[in-house]
């Protein structure tokens, strides 16, 4: 096997272009090096360097960290994120001390049978650390390889990531793996990046099948979109002069706790509603035209009732309001009950 095009490249790239002063790389000890892979999955370098440099100085060895109460590790990660990251940490460090002897395993399957640590790190910590020949697919490595070989589909997806780990491995050096490896993180970490990329300054420009078919904005293919569900809403809107009746919402659910027009109950006459559980006489109910509003999880389908109610009770249910048209602008409603209301 001799070393891909695409591979030599990057070696090549990374010598004059690549960063080699980074905290992490002055060491091929494990344990500074694990943790600068953990610490780097979810966070980017220079939020990194900071928490990096005082982690090691309160935890300089891999048994400190691991004697350690767990709760000195979390606030030492206080304001990293993702805290799982920390919490396996520390287990992983015991479990390095008690089953390990205290030394990191070599073998990147080893590696990767260790708390918090995936199939990418294991590989990472592998080549930096004893010299393996492996791949690494992070988010970075991923949007590098479907980029330049035109891969499509989501790379979240079993298949998409089986052929990733396939073409990944196909295209290693023979030497210089290292260099070849931090070469794909820092290429995609400041070239081949999601948004803008560089492409005019990017070494493998012309090897690259998106760049070649003006595809590099569709590529990587997204996350697909979940289906949203929808719900179905049917709103009164109750009219009597120039007032109209508002109702409190329940205060769990959709705009819990804010005036809004009266709900219909799912399968409900609402004339018979009106009378029975609002005291209220109406004429005509009139359907007024459907519309949708977007909510966080949902779509919701409102269908708006239109009815002149020609009795009041005297006592009003706790919770309903009738409002003069003109102070509707003083109450907080939804924005899309505000909008109807301004139509009907
Ligand atoms: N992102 C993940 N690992 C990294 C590393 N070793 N250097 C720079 N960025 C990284």
């Amino acid at each position: 096997m001799s070393t891909s095009r695409f591979a030599q490249r990057l070696i090549d790239w990374q010598r004059w272009h690549g960063r080699h002063d980074l905290p992490w790389q002055r060491t091929r000890e494990p344990y500074p090096v694990w943790l600068a892979e953990i610490m780097l999955q979810q966070t980017q370098v220079v939020t990194v360097i900071p928490y990096y440099e005082r982690f090691l100085g309160r935890f300089p060895t891999l048994a400190s960290l691991a004697a350690a109460p767990v709760e000195d590790v979390m606030a030492l990660w206080s304001g990293l994120g993702y805290y799982a990251r920390a919490r396996n940490l520390h287990r992983c460090a015991q479990r390095v001390m008690a089953e390990h002897g205290g030394e990191f395993p070599r073998n990147p399957v080893a590696i990767a049978a260790l708390p918090g640590i995936g199939r990418s790190t294991a590989n990472a910590i592998a080549v930096f650390c004893f010299g393996a020949r492996e791949p690494i697919l992070d988010g970075n490595v991923k949007r590098l390889l479907c980029r330049c070989l035109g891969i499509k589909g989501y790379p979240g997806t079993p298949a998409v990531e089986s052929r990733l780990w396939q073409d990944g491995a196909a295209l290693l050096p023979d030497t210089e793996v290292d260099a070849y490896i931090q070469a794909q993180m820092d290429l995609g970490a400041t070239i081949c990046t999601r948004s803008k990329p560089h492409c005019t300054d990017c070494p493998v420009a012309d090897l690259c099948v998106a760049y070649r078919d003006k595809r590099v904005t569709e590529l990587p293919t997204p996350r697909p979109k979940r289906a949203v569900p929808e719900k179905a809403m049917t709103l009164l809107v109750l009219c009597m002069d120039s007032r109209v009746l508002l109702e409190t919402r329940p205060p769990a659910g959709i705009w819990g706790g804010l005036l809004s027009l009266p709900e219909l109950p799912e399968g409900e006459d609402a004339a018979h509603y009106c009378e029975q559980q609002l005291g209220l006489r109406t004429g005509a109910v009139v359907p007024a035209p459907t519309f949708t509003h977007s909510l966080t999880h949902f779509r919701l389908e409102i269908s708006p009732l239109v009815c002149e109610v020609y009795i009041r009770p005297q006592a009003m249910e706790a919770g309903l309001r009738w409002l003069e048209r003109a102070e509707l602008a003083q109450v907080a409603l939804p924005a899309p009950i505000r909008k109807l209301l301004a139509r009907v």
